[in-house]
């Protein structure tokens, strides 16, 4: 599948701007609640995947995307994400060449190695939004990113997380999970 299908880079760039010149810059974003969930591989449901091509300094990877199963079974097409949905995102170093080029299947998708780069999540409990400033709040989901080894980065500045998803604000704050919903019904 293609992957960089991103939303108005425009709107993007406009918000991220805005966010790291305003008061906000150095505002606390996250409550810092989330934990990565316990046996997610096994228990969660890959809903997607994305090959991110090599980016100056950062190799070529493979997004794993998941969902806990009880906020796939209760999501509706159209609708916000039940609350409880988790979003994570398991990016995996892409397998390489001689040439250190990704190698690809025959589809033409990257093949992971074991080594993972990150754990990325976006999760949406009850008042988790309620002390956010209006401009940046993306409804009640809160924001988490861990190292390959799951450390949880405590002094990252999260604005950007909310910055940019918040243009996503149609979709539920989200890029991939709502589209997926819809599509899931439209097939049925
Ligand atoms: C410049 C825009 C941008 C920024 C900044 C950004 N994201 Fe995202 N995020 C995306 C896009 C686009 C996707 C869809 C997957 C892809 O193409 O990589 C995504 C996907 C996600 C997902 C999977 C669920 C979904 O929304 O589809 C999570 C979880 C996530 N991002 C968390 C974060 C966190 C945490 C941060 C900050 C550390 C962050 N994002 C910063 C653009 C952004």
């Amino acid at each position: 599948m293609a992957n960089n299908k991103v939303a108005p880079v425009t709107l993007i760039t406009s918000l991220a701007l805005l966010i790291n010149t305003s008061v906000f810059a150095n505002q606390k974003t996250t409550e810092q609640k989330i934990a990565i969930p316990e046996n997610y591989q096994s228990r969660f449901i890959q809903y997607h995947s994305v090959d991110k091509p090599a980016d100056g300094d950062k190799p070529a990877k493979i997004r794993f995307l998941y969902v806990n199963p009880e906020a796939l079974v209760a999501a509706r097409a159209n609708q916000a994400a039940p609350y409880g949905t988790v979003l994570l995102m398991e990016d995996r170093k892409a397998a390489l060449d001689d040439n250190n080029q990704p190698l690809t299947d025959k589809h033409g998708r990257y093949i992971p190695s074991d080594e993972k780069l990150a754990i990325i999540i976006q999760e949406k409990q009850k008042n988790w939004g309620d002390k956010q400033p209006e401009v940046l709040r993306n409804g009640d989901w809160d924001y988490a990113f861990f190292d390959g080894n799951g450390v949880k980065k405590q002094d990252l500045d999260y604005t950007p997380c909310f910055a940019c998803h918040k243009g996503q604000q149609v979709n539920d704050y989200n890029f991939t999970f709502n589209v997926f919903v819809n599509q899931l019904a439209v097939k049925k």
